[in-house]
Order: C-alpha cells, then sequence, then structure tokens
C-alpha cells in the first residue's frame, strides 16, 4: 500500500528521548527543505474525540479551527503516522497546513522535531518532556496567541494559524 504521509529518505523513525519513537534524521538536511507531508483522512473534531483518538490515539494534525488529517483504520495507521515529537526548539515548522520543512539547517542524527504551537489551537495543557533549556514545561493548546512565541516561528506557522494571527495583529492596530 502507498502510505498516505511522505518521510522524506533522510529521515528515519527510532526510539526517542523525549517520547516513544521519534523522527531522526539520517543525512544533513537544508533550512526549508521539505521533511514530511502529512496525509490520511479529513476529519471533524467530533469525529476524532469519538472515533480516533479512543481508538488510535495521537495521529492526526490540525488544519483548521475544527477539521483534522488522521488514519481512520489499523491498517492506515502506520502510513499515516509522521513520529514527530514535540520540542521547545523545534527544528521542523510548517509550509501550508500539511507539509513539515527544516525551519534551520539540520545535520544527521538529529531529532526533528516540531513546536505544537505551529499546528494547534485547542484547549489542553500538557506537560513537556522534550529537555530542551528553553522548555515551557506545560504547553497548551493557546500558545500560538503568545507574542513571543509567534515571534520565534514566524513563517513556520500551519496557514490556518498564520492567518489568525495576521487578522488578530490587524484588530489590534
Ligand atoms: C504523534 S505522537 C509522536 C510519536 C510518539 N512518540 C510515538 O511513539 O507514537 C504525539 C504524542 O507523543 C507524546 N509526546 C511527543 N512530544 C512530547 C513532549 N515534548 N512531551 C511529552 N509528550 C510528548 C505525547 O504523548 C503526544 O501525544
Ligand atoms: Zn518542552
Amino acid at each position: 500500500m502507498i502510505p498516505f504521509s511522505y518521510r522524506s529518505p533522510k529521515t528515519e523513525v527510532r526510539e526517542s528521548k523525549i517520547h516513544g519513537r521519534g523522527l531522526f534524521a539520517t543525512a544533513d538536511i537544508a533550512k526549508d527543505e521539505v521533511v514530511a507531508v502529512k496525509g490520511g483522512h479529513i476529519i471533524s473534531r467530533e469525529q476524532l474525540r469519538e472515533k480516533i483518538t479512543p481508538r488510535f490515539g495521537p495521529v492526526e494534525i490540525q488544519i483548521d479551527d475544527n477539521l483534522f488529517i488522521a488514519p481512520v483504520t489499523e491498517e492506515e495507521r502506520e502510513g499515516s503516522m509522521l513520529y514527530s515529537n514535540h520540542s521547545c526548539d523545534a527544528n521542523i515548522g510548517m509550509r501550508g497546513e500539511i507539509t513539515f520543512v527544516a525551519m534551520r539547517d539540520v545535520r544527521a542524527g538529529e531529532e526533528l522535531t516540531h513546536d505544537w504551537v505551529t499546528t494547534d489551537d485547542d484547549d489542553y495543557s500538557v506537560e513537556c518532556n522534550c529537555g530542551a533549556p528553553n522548555c515551557r514545561k506545560i504547553l497548551t493548546g493557546r500558545d500560538w496567541q503568545r507574542p513571543e512565541l509567534q515571534k520565534r516561528y514566524a513563517g513556520y506557522f500551519s496557514a490556518y494559524l498564520a492567518d489568525k494571527i495576521a487578522r488578530q495583529a490587524m484588530l489590534d492596530r
């Protein structure tokens, strides 16, 4: 079966210190190079909460206020997972809503992590285990509203969040 998602041939999935398995670079990756593209079915928040998360755990990516992409069957799960863990010092970010690109040059062997702030608008609050010196310790689904994070990840927010941030900035003027 052709997998739903794309992972660059310069990546591999293996055990991570952050959590479970993670995505790692097997060769140097240049800034703005495509690392992975998320594929799956487009589902609502309700479908995610009621049908997907209870069966498969965290397998989705948020692409708009109430829209997510996820596998919906066990056979699709592995081919849809990207295995990118969260880090508060992330090295990959979003181009559009499903494409992950390197935010800086990445060396072979580094774990490829994205910051959930670049993809999520939700009401969760969870403890972070990323271990980065600048770890926020508690991550929330509203972190995208924090000005210092908007600045840090400018150009690498999911398109729907970049749009929200731009509209908020216009209202604040
Ligand atoms: C899509 S999975 C990433 C792959 C996962 N490590 C695995 O082996 O399936 C996302 C889940 O990984 C865990 N995770 C990833 N980054 C984390 C972090 N920085 N702190 C705590 N948990 C994290 C959380 O349980 C989260 O729901
Ligand atoms: Zn952290």
